[in-house]
């Protein structure tokens, strides 16, 4: 495992993710976290050493709360000022084709360590097509449903039975993708230049031309410099 690669500013860089889209998504990496953390001392047994981080059962129960309204209101505030870059993001994912199709079968070769030679990729790849879709629909059915465990009295009965199990299942599936993405935006090598991408915005231009080709060419590529 290597760590996440140099920042380096002597080379040629291209804009990937503005302001408010990295806002966002940290902001809402950090109450996902402190979520999962505080749902994890609500959801197992004989977990002390975990609630005692958070002041207790009932301070987890606070923390979960807190956190759950913070993310809601970064989720809010990236949906009203940011609604054309969603909108962009929703088509760049209606664009799976493929070379989606083919980066997500020889994937595994590549995360494996070998040297595979993968298809021109748009904005996003194949791979991260799929977790543009299920983490994204993963957090909606949790604030869905999170919503309705806390105010039980407002919703009909049916309705709060099946938020539980709706709540726990999708905290399970994003935690899995979550543990996988953190790790292919990081560390993971080869990819892990993706990280400046979201930390300070900008990626290595050859970087840009070899992972995202398609989306260098329409960005940056002479035809767009052109019009
Ligand atoms: C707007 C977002 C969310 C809201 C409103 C919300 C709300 C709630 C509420 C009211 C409870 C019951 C708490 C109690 O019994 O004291 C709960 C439990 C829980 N939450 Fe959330 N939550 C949200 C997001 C999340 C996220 C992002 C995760 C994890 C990734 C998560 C994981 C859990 C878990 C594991 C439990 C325990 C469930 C059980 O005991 O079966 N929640 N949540
Ligand atoms: C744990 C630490 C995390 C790291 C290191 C991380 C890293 C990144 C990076 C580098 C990108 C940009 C990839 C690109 O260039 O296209 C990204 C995108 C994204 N992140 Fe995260 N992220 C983390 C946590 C999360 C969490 C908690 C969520 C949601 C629950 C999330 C959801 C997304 C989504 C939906 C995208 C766009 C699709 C994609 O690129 O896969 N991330 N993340």
């Amino acid at each position: 495992m290597s760590l996440i690669p140099e920042y380096r500013e002597d080379v040629p860089r291209v804009e990937r993710f503005n302001f408010l889209a990295r806002f966002s998504h940290w902001g809402h990496t950090v109450t996902f976290l402190l979520c999962l953390f505080t749902g994890l001392v609500l959801f197992l047994d004989g977990v002390d050493w975990l609630a005692a981080i958070f002041g207790g059962y009932r301070g987890a129960g606070l923390v979960h709360r807190i956190a759950a309204v913070g993310m809601t209101i970064i989720l809010v505030i990236g949906a009203i000022f940011g609604y054309k870059g969603i909108i962009a993001w929703i088509k760049d994912i209606l664009r799976f084709g493929k070379n989606d199709i083919i980066f997500i079968m020889k994937f595994p070769f590549e995360f494996m360590g070998f040297n595979v030679k993968m298809p021109p990729q748009t904005r996003f790849n194949g791979g991260e097509k799929g977790n543009s879709l299920l983490t994204p629909t993963c957090v909606i059915l949790l604030v869905l449903s999170g919503y309705i465990m806390w105010f039980p009295a407002v919703f009909p009965a049916w309705l709060v039975r099946i938020a539980y199990p709706t709540h726990d299942i999708a905290m399970v599936l994003a935690t899995f993708m979550v543990c996988m993405h953190g790790y292919l935006g990081s560390f993971h090598p080869g990819s892990g230049e993706s990280f400046w991408g979201m930390w300070k915005g900008t990626v290595r231009e050859d970087w840009a031309k070899h992972h995202h080709a398609i989306w260098y060419e329409e960005t940056y590529g002479d035809k767009a410099k052109a019009e």
